[in-house]
């Protein structure tokens, strides 16, 4: 295999053992070994035989604790000057992203990469495009300090939180300790954790609706596996479950030119040359919302994305049938947030 080397080998595991368990011809556009044919296998794929799995449709969370994250999330509070919160960059209205190749933080000051989407997060092993933080809780410190971001401190952000009468009541009602940092924290963590957008059409798919993929987007979705994109876009988040590089089969970045520091991805933290360029694989969940796309947010349009994936993670030139087949799936993983399709 040739990504085994920079991948969880656990994911590589279950997703072998799901192809074997199906039976599924399952030939990675890398890796030109052949399964055994599928004679003896048990009859067609079931949930478990995907590499995919649909997203729970509930999540339990404490109530009190998701609506004080969800007003904090909001809230310009947070941010050094007064003027940007969470949901400046992380819009819910618009995929849970900004919609710009860089985010914009305090005084109009240019961030150095493509925001990601909040929703669904946590449902990824790592934060962050070189995965630098495990949990959301820990994940917050990020944005609330960095100087291009929202550029507050934690005394700060204590202080002016402290003034608000509301916020006390709301604080001293669930916490012990009432405004503290971690208690800010938890409570924007558990507002995550409630971003869950459940019934995508490819999700009820999954749960058995075989009518709510039209042809189109069942043709994609095999490409999707026999090209191989399903070995790294894959589990619940379709991606979110292992790092691997940009550019396995031709070099992405020599071609593009202009390298940064966070073009270095794992290898800015790690500093081991395996992890240079080496990404956290992102979520496709609601991936027709969150345009621009990748790291560098170079690619403008999912059929851009989906070419720069084929060419320089698989080596494979498709033509405009394959592509807008891989593009009408990549559209059914839209879902659905507090009841309602996300637009
Ligand atoms: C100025 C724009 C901006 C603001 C404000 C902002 N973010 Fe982000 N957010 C980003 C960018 C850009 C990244 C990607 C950074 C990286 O990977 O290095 C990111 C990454 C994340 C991630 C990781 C998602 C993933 O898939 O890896 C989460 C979760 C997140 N932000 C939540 C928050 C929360 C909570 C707040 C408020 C406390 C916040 N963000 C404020 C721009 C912003
Ligand atoms: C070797 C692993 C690997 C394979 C194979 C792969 N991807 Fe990716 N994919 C990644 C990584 C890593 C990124 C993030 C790259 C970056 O921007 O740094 C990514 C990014 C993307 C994005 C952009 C996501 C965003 O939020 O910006 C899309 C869309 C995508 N892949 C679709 C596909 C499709 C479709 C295929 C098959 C044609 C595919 N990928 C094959 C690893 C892979």
């Amino acid at each position: 295999m040739i990504h085994s080397a920079k991948t969880n080998g656990w994911a590589f595991a279950t997703l072998i053992a799901a192809m074997l368990g199906s039976g599924l011809a399952y030939v990675s556009g890398v890796d030109s070994a052949q399964l055994p044919p599928a004679a003896t296998a048990p009859p067609q794929p079931n949930t478990e035989a995907e590499p995919i799995a649909p997203l729970p449709l509930m999540a339990s969370l404490d109530n009190r604790k998701v609506e004080l994250g969800r007003r904090l999330f909001h809230d310009t509070a947070l941010s050094g000057d007064g003027s940007i919160s969470c949901a400046s960059c992380h819009n819910l209205a618009s995929g849970g992203v900004d919609r710009l190749v860089r985010s914009r933080g305090i005084g109009g000051k240019e961030g150095a990469i493509n925001a990601p989407s909040v929703f669904n997060s946590g449902f990824s092993f790592r934060q962050f495009w070189n995965g630098r933080v495990e949990t959301l809780d820990e994940q917050v410190d990020g944005p609330l300090q960095h100087p291009a971001e929202m550029g507050a401190t934690w005394p700060q952000v204590i202080a002016v939180l402290s003034k608000n009468q509301t916020y006390r009541a709301e604080f001293a009602a669930i916490y012990r300790d009432g405004i503290q940092p971690h208690n800010v924290r938890d409570a924007l963590a558990t507002f995550e954790r409630s971003l869950v957008t459940p019934n995508s059409r490819f999700d009820r798919f999954l749960r058995g609706d075989r009518a709510a993929l039209n042809e189109k987007e069942l043709a994609g979705y095999r490409l999707f596996k026999r090209l191989g994109c399903a070995s790294c876009h894959q589990g619940v988040n379709i991606g979110g479950n292992m790092y691997q590089k940009l550019g396995v089969m031709e070099d992405y970045f020599t071609a593009r030119g202009n390298i940064t520091e966070t073009d270095l991805g794992r290898y800015s933290i790690t500093r081991r040359e395996e992890d240079r360029h080496v990404f956290k694989v992102p979520s496709l969940r609601n991936i027709a919302l969150t345009m621009p796309y990748l790291h560098d947010g170079s690619a403008t349009t999912l059929e851009d994305a989906v070419r720069v994936m084929a060419r320089y993670q698989l080596g494979e030139k498709l033509d405009t049938d394959e592509l807008e087949k891989i593009v009408a799936f990549l559209k059914t993983l839209t879902g659905e947030y507090r009841g309602k399709p996300l637009e």
